[in-house]
């Protein structure tokens, strides 16, 4: 028998990038708890470190080097004997090249192997060789993850959990990393989504996000009648206060999804929706395959049914080929949209992709000059979004303490709320007063 079964050891997962990141981790730390390993916060205390990277841009791919030299000083200084593994797309788009420029990574896996993680670090451990070589396993396994990991029941409590329906996609954007690090788009069945619901509701849950690289593209596997539209309606008859789901391609936006906004209370008002650029020139390049006419239609289409929808986005500025005309496109569809809330980058150019080979690439300065401008735009408009509910009633679903005394929430339109409270409002609907808007979060004072 394995000696150190009965011993607790600690594991640090540090999440980079999206929230499908953060589930992946999530789910990760569960199954490695029926293993004897339990999250620790510091490295100093950990026996096995998971690196759960994104690939996203370059900064967020160099930020996982500078974070291993981090963590190698920690570890000198402790002279340690930890297992270091790093995970997520960089891992998958990387493997052999990762280890060879950070020769400390012990083990290598990606987002669709993770589940084989005990099976690599037993095989890892046994092995007292002394050139002992790192493991790599990052080849699109034959079973699906989801049929290995352990079920989610009484593991994670959180008010507002994810959960993943549908990963990879095969739309191939031509800046996106996506197609090539997350495989093609593959949607999970209902009957495990449903199980899995269950599953997080009778571990606490009140709220659940449906996740996706390209979630509203989802379609059931056992019926390829039942659409995404459908799992919301199905989901919302569970014993659950709201649902959410993130994030949408414009072109898989059907009307009966449009609909559901009206239709399905549960569901709440704020659709994630990235344009990416204003321009019609810049979305061929992309191959976004819809006009920034198209968009508009789509957000005045949700409007009619559900007029205080809070709308999000995603805008790439500096893609190959965009010029000062383009990106005025940008800034008008900004105004025209009146976002609640929108994420901005500069466009950085990734390996293996068709953009990162395309001529007319944009120079760093302007691409920096047309963010900051952008970016004044968004902040503005959000500010003007969030004005509206000055001295206004919201519901807020109360989520954790944040310091002694004040709990923090989500608006139904997504809106972080502090308020001052004690600790039984944790996981219900408050109804709060808002009395100040800062930039990322309002304040507000609960009603009694
Ligand atoms: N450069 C900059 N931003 C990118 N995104 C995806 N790929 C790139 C890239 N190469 C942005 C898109 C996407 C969000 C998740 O990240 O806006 O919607
Ligand atoms: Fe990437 Fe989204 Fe385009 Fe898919 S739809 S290639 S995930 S940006």
């Amino acid at each position: 028998m394995d000696s150190s079964i009965n011993t607790s050891k600690g594991l640090y997962i540090k999440n980079f990038g999206c929230q499908m990141n953060v589930y992946d981790g999530d789910r990760m730390q569960e199954m490695m708890s029926s293993h004897n390993y339990n999250p620790v916060n510091d490295i100093e205390d950990a026996d096995l470190i998971i690196l759960n990277t994104c690939h996203i841009r370059e900064k967020a791919t160099e930020k996982i080097y500078s974070e291993l030299g981090r963590i190698k000083k920690i570890l000198d200084l402790k002279d340690a004997n930890t297992t270091i593994a790093v995970a997520g797309c960089v891992a998958q788009a990387e493997g052999q090249e990762l280890v060879r420029r950070a020769p400390m990574i012990d083990l290598v896996f990606g987002p669709l192997t993770y589940h084989q993680l005990p099976k690599i670090l037993k095989s890892f451990d046994n092995d007292k060789s002394q050139n002992r070589k790192p493991i790599i396993d990052i080849e699109p396994p034959n079973i699906d993850k989801f049929d290995i990991l352990p079920n989610r029941l009484g593991q994670t409590m959180k008010v507002s959990s994810y959960l993943s329906v549908q990963e990879g996609c095969d739309k191939f954007c031509t800046f996106c990393v996506v197609p090539y690090t997350r495989g093609i788009e593959t949607s999970r069945p209902f009957s495990a989504i449903k199980k899995e619901a269950l599953d997080l509701i009778n571990s606490g849950a009140q709220e659940i996000i449906l996740l996706g690289q390209n979630v509203n593209a989802w379609r059931n596997t056992n019926n390829t009648e039942m659409d995404f539209a459908d799992l919301i309606y199905e989901l919302s008859l569970l014993d659950i206060k709201r649902i959410r789901f993130t994030t949408s391609h414009p072109n898989d936006m059907n009307q009966k999804l449009l609909m559901s906004f009206k239709d399905i209370d549960k569901l709440q008002p704020y659709l994630h929706l990235p344009v990416q650029s204003g321009s019609d020139k810049v979305l061929k390049l992309m191959n976004r395959n819809y006009s920034s006419s198209f968009y508009i239609e789509i957000i005045n289409e949700l409007k009619s049914y559900r007029p205080d929808i809070a709308i999000s986005g995603d805008f790439i500025v500096g893609f190959p080929g965009e010029d000062e005309k383009d990106f005025i496109k940008t800034l008008d569809i900004v105004k025209k949209i009146g976002y609640a809330h929108a994420y901005s980058f500069k466009y950085s150019p990734r390996p293996g992709t068709p953009a990162g080979e395309m001529e007319d690439q944009i120079e760093e300065t302007i691409k920096s000059e047309r963010l900051a401008r952008l970016q004044d735009l968004i902040r503005l408009t959000m500010r003007k979004y969030n004005e509206k509910f000055l001295n206004k009633n919201l519901s807020i679903l109360v989520e954790k303490e944040t310091s002694k005394g004040f709990y923090s929430g989500r608006s139904p339109y997504l809106q972080s709320v502090h308020f001052e409270a004690d600790s039984s409002c944790i996981g219900k609907i408050e109804e709060i007063k808002i009395i100040k808007i800062n930039d990322n979060s309002l304040v507000g004072e609960i009603l009694v």
